[in-house]
C-alpha cells in the first residue's frame, strides 16, 4: 500500500458550546469533548485507511482549561502513526476569540483507532510518512505510547516494551 501524510487525514470540527453541553459551572461538559474528539478522530483514521475504523483506546486526554458556554471550539485530529491495522490520531483542541479571532490551545488528545472489515476483523492500513517537524516528533514518540496502551490494557508483557523500556534506562 502507498504511504499517505499525516496532512491528507487532517480533519477540523468546529461547533460552539450550547447550554444543553455544560457543567454546573457553565464550562463545556468533558463527555461532549470527548465525543467530539472521537468524532473528529473517527474522521480521520478513516481519512488514512478509506475503511470501517473503531476506537481501540483511549490514550491520553488532558483538559487542561475550561471552555465557558458560548466558546467557539475547533477540534484538530490528524493520524500520527500508522502501524499494521491501528492508527495512532493526534487531537488538538482550540477556543477563538470572538472578538480578536486569535486561537488559543486549550486541551489534547491522543486516540488510538483500528481499521476492520465488514465483521469487524482487523485489516492492515497505509503506512504513513511525516512532513513537518511537529509530525516526525509525533511519529516517532507513537511507538512508545501504543506500548504503553498495550501493557496498561494487559495486551503485552512490560519486557517486551523495548522502546517504551529505554526512555527509562
Ligand atoms: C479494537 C479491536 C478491533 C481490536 O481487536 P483485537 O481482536 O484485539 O485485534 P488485535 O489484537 O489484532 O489488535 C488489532 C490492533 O489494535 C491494537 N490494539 C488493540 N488494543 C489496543 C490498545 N488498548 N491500545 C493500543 N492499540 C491496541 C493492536 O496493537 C493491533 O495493532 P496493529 O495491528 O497495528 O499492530 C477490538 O477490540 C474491538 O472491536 N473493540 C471494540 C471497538 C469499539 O466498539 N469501539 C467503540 C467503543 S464503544
Amino acid at each position: 500500500m502507498e504511504a499517505r501524510y499525516p496532512s491528507e487525514s487532517l480533519t477540523t470540527l468546529t461547533d460552539l458550546v450550547l447550554p444543553g453541553e455544560t457543567n454546573p459551572l457553565n464550562n463545556l461538559f468533558g463527555g461532549e469533548l470527548l465525543a467530539r474528539m472521537d468524532r473528529a478522530a473517527g474522521i480521520a483514521a478513516g481519512r488514512h485507511s478509506r475503511r470501517i475504523v473503531v476506537t481501540a483506546s483511549v490514550n491520553h486526554v488532558a483538559f487542561n482549561q475550561a471552555i465557558p458556554l458560548g466558546s467557539v471550539v475547533t477540534v484538530e485530529a490528524k493520524v500520527s502513526r500508522a502501524f499494521t491495522s491501528s492508527m495512532e490520531v493526534i487531537i488538538d483542541v482550540w477556543v477563538e476569540d470572538r472578538q480578536s479571532g486569535d486561537r488559543t490551545k486549550v486541551n489534547e488528545a491522543i486516540y488510538t483507532f483500528v481499521a476492520v472489515n465488514e465483521t469487524g476483523s482487523p485489516v492492515p492500513v497505509p503506512p504513513i510518512q511525516p512532513q513537518t517537524d511537529l509530525e516526525k516528533q509525533r511519529y516517532e514518540a507513537a511507538l512508545r505510547r501504543k506500548q504503553l496502551s498495550l501493557v496498561l490494557a494487559g495486551k503485552m508483557k512490560p519486557d517486551d516494551a523495548t522502546e517504551l523500556k529505554a526512555l527509562f534506562i
